[in-house]
């Protein structure tokens, strides 16, 4: 008999399939981008440790532009391929960045930061945006943390109607 992931203490499994489960039950019963995306930084920004800034940018008219977030105000617009943001958008990649000062052309919205996650929300062939993670703490992101928040994604793509 072998032990499931999330039953082995100090894995990550068990936030990420706790938070999966919380953000449907968020979502359940609500379409609206706006409230459904406020309400997953919210929750990503409340339930993970060591974070200090959480939340959306939407790519409108070839600029991501701010969206809902948790944390100090931030950078309002960022070109596509600028910024780690700008990097995983253009990419089509989640970026996991250890050090975000080893990151060329970081842009530090909130000097607290000190590691990052990215991950692009793309539907069909289009990008939407990003989520972004930042945290005062170095090296605090993972592989586990990057599929984590995929799959929140995706759960928020199944659960919302994404504008035109
Ligand atoms: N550091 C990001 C900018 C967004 S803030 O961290 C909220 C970047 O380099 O794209």
């Amino acid at each position: 008999m072998f032990a499931l992931k999330s039953d082995r203490p100090g894995t990550k499994a068990g936030p990420y399939s706790d938070l999966l489960l919380q953000a449907r039950g968020l979502f359940a019963g609500e379409r609206d981008a706006t409230a459904n995306s406020a309400n997953l930084a919210a929750l990503v920004f409340h339930t993970l440790p060591e974070l200090n800034w959480a939340g959306f940018y939407w790519l409108k008219g070839g600029v991501l532009v701010l969206g809902p977030f948790q944390g100090k105000p931030a950078c309002v617009r960022i070109a596509l391929g600028k910024g780690v943001c700008g990097t995983a958008a253009r990419e089509r990649r989640t970026i996991v960045v250890p050090d975000v000062n080893a990151f060329p052309g970081h842009i530090a919205c909130d000097a607290a930061s000190r590691s990052e996650l990215v991950v692009p929300i793309i539907q069909g062939d289009r990008v939407l945006g990003v989520l972004d993670l930042d945290s005062p703490r170095l090296a605090r992101f993972d592989a586990e943390d990057a599929s984590g928040v995929e799959a929140l994604l995706r759960e928020y793509l199944a659960a919302t109607d994404v504008e035109a």
